[in-house]
């Protein structure tokens, strides 16, 4: 498929470095879990755990609203949860990209059942349009209009994690 440069590496990485910055100011004397959304969110986690230099601790949800298609199929399912007790730890969600917002709705309601101290949400991109539900992003990376994107994690169809780089398909 064509595809345009959307995110450079040096970007990202500026970004990431400058969100672990403001984490670890927010969250001094703290130690927030972060977890990180599967598959889609593998590299960011790593980036921006490594780049906050307060203590961390790291689980993994995986969460499936798309099929394998460009589209949402509207509904959320949880494929993989987490294994570490959160009641009363403040809790960082790591999303690579949120779409129509329905897989953090989702989540939110998961972890704040589960009694979360705290619960935010660190996203590498922010979609601007098709929003669905009204999801605040806390900590974000990057705000985009529109497309579909892969690289650095995000897919099309399983193909293009691999990208060290974020591009647009066309
Ligand atoms: P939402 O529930 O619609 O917000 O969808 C979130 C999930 O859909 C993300 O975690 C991604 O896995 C996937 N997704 C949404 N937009 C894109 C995109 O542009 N490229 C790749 N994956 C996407
Ligand atoms: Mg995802």
């Amino acid at each position: 498929m064509e595809r345009e440069l959307c995110i450079s590496k040096e970007a990202i990485q500026q970004r990431v470095e400058a969100l672990a910055k403001e984490i670890s100011s927010d969250y001094e004397g703290e130690e927030p879990v972060l977890i990180g959304v599967l598959n889609g969110a593998i590299f960011f986690f790593a980036d921006l755990m490594r780049a906050i230099h307060i203590p961390t601790k790291m689980d993994f949800v995986r969460a499936a609203s798309y099929g394998s298609d460009m589209e949402s199929s509207g509904r959320v399912r949880l494929t993989k949860d987490i294994e570490m007790p959160i009641e009363g730890k403040p809790v960082i969600l790591v999303e690579d990209i949120v779409d129509s917002g329905l897989t953090l709705a989702y989540l939110l309601e998961l972890f704040e059942q589960r009694g979360a101290s705290s619960l935010k949400i660190c996203a590498l991109i922010d979609k601007l349009e098709r929003k669905e539900k009204d999801i605040i992003v806390d900590y974000c990376g990057f705000q985009i209009q529109d497309g579909f994107l892969v690289g650095y994690g995000l897919d099309c169809n399983e193909e293009y994690r691999y990208f060290p780089e974020i591009y647009r398909l066309k």
